[in-house]
C-alpha cells in the first residue's frame, strides 16, 4: 500500500480531517511533533485606558503652587510675555501664548507661539524664547513668563519643561494671563522626576 494509500483509509476519503486547530500541512505534521495548542486571545478581557486608569486610582497629580509675589521684575517680565503674545501665529488653534526669559544682567528675551498646518511642527512660546536666547548667545537664565489670555494658568507643556530643565535648571516660572500674575512655580514641582545629563552616566 502506498503512503497516500495509507493516509487516505486513516483520515477516510471525502471527510475532512478532524479540527483540531493544528494549521501545519500534511508534510509538516507527519515530520514533526504537533506543537503546543497557541493560548487564546482573551478579547473579553481587554480595557480600554480610561478603564485602567479607573482601576488604579489613576489621576491628575495636584501640584503645589507658591505664593506669587511679585519680585520686582515680574512685572515687566509679564509684560514682555504679554507683547510677544501679541505677534503669535495661532492660525489654527487660536490660543495665543507669549513667553519672556530672563538672564541674570536683566536681558528680557521674549517668544511667541508658531503654528504650522501640520500641527504637529507646533512651536510653542517657550520653546521659541528658549532657542532665540540660546543662539544669541546667552547661556544663563533666572525666570520665565507664560502668558495667556486664560483665567487659568497656562503652564510649559512636558516637551517644554524637558528643554528648559536642561537649558534653564530649577528656574522660576510665572504665569500670567492679560491683567497680571496668576501662578509661580520652581520647574523641579513641574518636573519633578526630570531625564537629565546627570542619567546619562
Ligand atoms: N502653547 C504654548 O505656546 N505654550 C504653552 O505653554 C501651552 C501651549 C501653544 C501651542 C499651540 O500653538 C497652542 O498653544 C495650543 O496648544
Amino acid at each position: 500500500m502506498s503512503d497516500s494509500d495509507t493516509r487516505k483509509s486513516r483520515v477516510g476519503r471525502g471527510q475532512p480531517a478532524p479540527r483540531t486547530g493544528d494549521r501545519r500541512s500534511g508534510s509538516e505534521r507527519r515530520t514533526h511533533a504537533a506543537a503546543p495548542p497557541k493560548p487564546e486571545r482573551r478579547t473579553h478581557q481587554r480595557r480600554t485606558g480610561r478603564d485602567r486608569r479607573s482601576e488604579t486610582g489613576w489621576q491628575l497629580v495636584e501640584i503645589v503652587q507658591t505664593v506669587i509675589e511679585d519680585e520686582g521684575q515680574d512685572s515687566l517680565l509679564l509684560a514682555a510675555a504679554a507683547d510677544a503674545r501679541t505677534r503669535a501665529h495661532a492660525q489654527y488653534s487660536n490660543f495665543r501664548v507669549g513667553a519672556a526669559l530672563e538672564t541674570p544682567d536683566g536681558r528680557i528675551i521674549s517668544g511667541c507661539n508658531i503654528e504650522n498646518a501640520t500641527f504637529g511642527l507646533t512651536l510653542c512660546a517657550e520653546r521659541v524664547a528658549l532657542v532665540k536666547a540660546l543662539s544669541d548667545g546667552e547661556a544663563v537664565f533666572t525666570r520665565i513668563a507664560v502668558v495667556a489670555d486664560t483665567e487659568a494658568p497656562t503652564p510649559p507643556c512636558g516637551p517644554c519643561r524637558q528643554l528648559l530643565w536642561e537649558y534653564c535648571g530649577d528656574i522660576d516660572i510665572i504665569l500670567g494671563n492679560l491683567d497680571g500674575p496668576t501662578a509661580r512655580y520652581r520647574l523641579s514641582a513641574l518636573l519633578p522626576l526630570p531625564f537629565d545629563r546627570r542619567l546619562l552616566g
